[in-house]
């Protein structure tokens, strides 16, 4: 059988492991919140939040209200879900709605929160990113007691957001940006010893046991994706997301020859060009023209040429037995036999980083989940699963 023209296909499995793994980083009682936005960073929200779940995190958070909706409507009740964007007030309503935890940094935040019926708020201090939250502590201090006195409103967690972690040559503005918070967050936990207190993504908690706080928010890591752009398996992680394609057609591209836009291939000696149903249309960019390997025959094939909107042209080289090759499978991320192609080596590439690259794959692209190669079942939208007894989800309170 042909394989389908463009495929993501997600090892759900491998997400349990990595949240295995990132788990064990933690110490006792801090907890794991796996980061689900833009569709899991293109592996599929649901399916990737529902394994994050069975690997041990605790709780999840995304970008948007749609976001949070969309976890909830998968039939994920009861897990608490934090939207970390920023939200309209129509958007509020909406993340509110659907049960999910909001982020806060000044008082009319609260009362927009308390307008709506109230809900549970984290409070955000911008220790040195530069984006949400208020750099201001005594605004974040009042935002924060201000909740505590208004009813409906509860105070869940205090949070920040590292701008460097991934980077261990910053000059110290890390560990800077950690003992800020660290420090407000002592004040505010004095008061209220519940409050979770987080501020580390995937790289702050490989890097520093020190930044872990109560919760860790990882999200490349969980997709076995490496914060640092090197080699994921050195850090023990498992890359989740396979994508493939095959090769629709072969044919003889003599010397003078060219493929694609613009001429950019011409062939220097007579050679196969290997064409391969899949583009920019599906996420593959147009910047690796010229500059990626696939894998074919458990072999890099460099990719040759301009890559269009719905094609990409490969160099199977002068040999009559690439003919052969017509309806093999090709695989663009992923591994064939002792090759792989990693998220990592396209982002050096493209000089962007991993996170890029799986996001980019667009709707054209099915995600198709299976746990370590077996068949699972998709997930369809209001079904009940591990997570939810009942279809419908009821609020919650923390104790
Ligand atoms: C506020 C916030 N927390 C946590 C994360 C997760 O970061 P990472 O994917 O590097 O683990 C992100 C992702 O960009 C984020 O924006």
């Amino acid at each position: 059988m042909t394989p389908p023209r463009a495929q993501a296909s997600v090892n759900v499995a491998a997400i349990e492991r990595n949240c295995q793994r990132l788990r064990a980083e933690l110490r006792d009682g801090a907890e794991l919140c796996a980061v689900v936005k833009a569709d899991g960073y293109g592996h599929g929200a649901a399916a990737s939040a529902l394994a994050a779940l069975a690997g041990g995190a605790s709780w999840l958070a995304v970008a948007t209200a749609a976001e949070a909706r969309e976890l909830r409507d998968a039939g994920i009740a009861t897990a608490p879900i934090l939207v970390m964007g920023a939200l309209t007030s129509s958007e509020l309503r909406d993340a509110l709605a659907a049960d999910a935890d909001v982020v806060v940094w000044s008082e009319p935040h609260v009362l927009a929160v308390a307008e709506l019926g109230g809900g549970r708020v984290h409070v955000k201090l911008d220790s040195g990113m530069g984006r949400l939250g208020t750099r201001d502590e005594l605004e974040a201090s009042r935002a924060l007691a201000l909740a505590r006195e208004t009813r409906g409103v509860e105070p869940v967690g205090l949070m920040s957001h590292f701008a460097t972690a991934d980077d261990l040559h910053d000059g110290g503005f890390f560990e800077q940006q950690r003992d800020t918070f660290a420090r407000w967050a002592q004040e505010q936990k004095a008061v209220q010893p519940q409050l979770i207190a987080h501020a580390a993504n995937s790289a702050a908690l490989l890097r520093d046991a020190g930044a872990q706080f109560d919760m860790a928010r990882c999200g490349i890591a969980v997709y076995g994706m490496d914060p640092f752009g090197e080699d994921a398996g050195a850090r023990r992680l498992e890359p989740a997301l396979e994508l493939t394609s095959y090769v629709a057609e072969v044919k003889l591209c003599r010397v003078g020859e060219s493929a694609g836009y613009g001429r950019r291939f011409i062939a220097e000696q007579d050679t196969h060009l290997g064409v391969l149903p899949i583009g920019y249309g599906d996420g593959w960019r147009r910047g690796l023209s010229n500059k990626a390997d696939v894998l074919v025959g458990g072999r890099r094939r460099p990719l040759v040429g301009t890559v269009s909107m719905d094609n990409v042209t490969i160099d199977l080289g002068a040999d009559a037995d690439a003919l052969q090759l017509r309806g093999q499978a090709a695989t663009l991320i992923g591994v064939d036999r002792d090759e792989r192609v990693s998220a990592e080596q396209l982002a050096r590439r493209l000089q962007t980083i991993n996170y890029e690259i799986t996001c980019a794959l667009s709707s054209r692209v099915p995600r198709v989940q299976h746990r370590d190669g077996a068949a699972i079942e998709p997930i369809a939208a209001g079904a009940p699963t591990a997570d939810a007894g009942e279809r419908a989800w009821l609020p919650r309170r923390y104790g």
